[in-house]
């Protein structure tokens, strides 16, 4: 399901600044296409987010999610359709449900809820997918990088 790792994902930042680092899981419906349309449009939104394709929102485990941040992502977006759109019916409600309680999850441990957002889009609705993604990279920008960055580095460099 997921095609990219965060691992792959190059900081757009010249060397030395920190910019944000964010995923956006986009169900392969109504997301997909609002970003899709957005491109075709040309228009423009920030280089830091990396696009996850999925084939609905309900399909994205809590893991997947927690995955990111442990691997040092720095805010992740999770893109559905509209509430009552759900190609699989009732999906976003799901993954709605998964996001409140990671969202829970992220606040307990000090990484911070708002760098979690889910949102919901018809497949026309490409200005609102642009402001959603620049939402989340000021908000996460603003925040600072992921606390977890440290003891990932740390981890990274063999100590304990
Ligand atoms: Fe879009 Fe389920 S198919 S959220």
């Amino acid at each position: 399901m997921i095609q990219t790792q965060p691992e792959e994902i190059a900081s757009p930042a010249p060397a030395g600044r920190w910019e944000p680092r964010i995923l956006a899981f986009c169900c392969n419906y109504c997301a997909y296409a609002a970003a899709d349309l957005a491109g075709s449009k040309r228009m423009q939104y920030s280089a830091n987010v990396r696009i996850i394709h999925t084939p609905c929102t309900g399909k994205i485990e809590m893991e997947h999610i927690l995955d990111a941040f442990e691997k040092g992502i720095d805010g992740v977006l999770v893109a559905g359709c509209l509430e009552g759109g759900c190609h699989f019916l009732e999906g976003n409600l799901r993954a709605r449900k998964h996001t409140g309680r990671i969202r829970e999850i992220l606040e307990e441990i000090g990484v911070g809820a708002e760098r979690l957002k889910m949102v919901n889009f018809s497949a026309a609705m490409a200005p609102s997918f642009v402001e959603h993604v620049e939402g989340i990279v000021e908000t996460v920008r603003a925040l600072g990088p992921s606390p977890l960055k440290p003891s990932i580095q740390r981890e990274s460099a063999g100590e304990p």
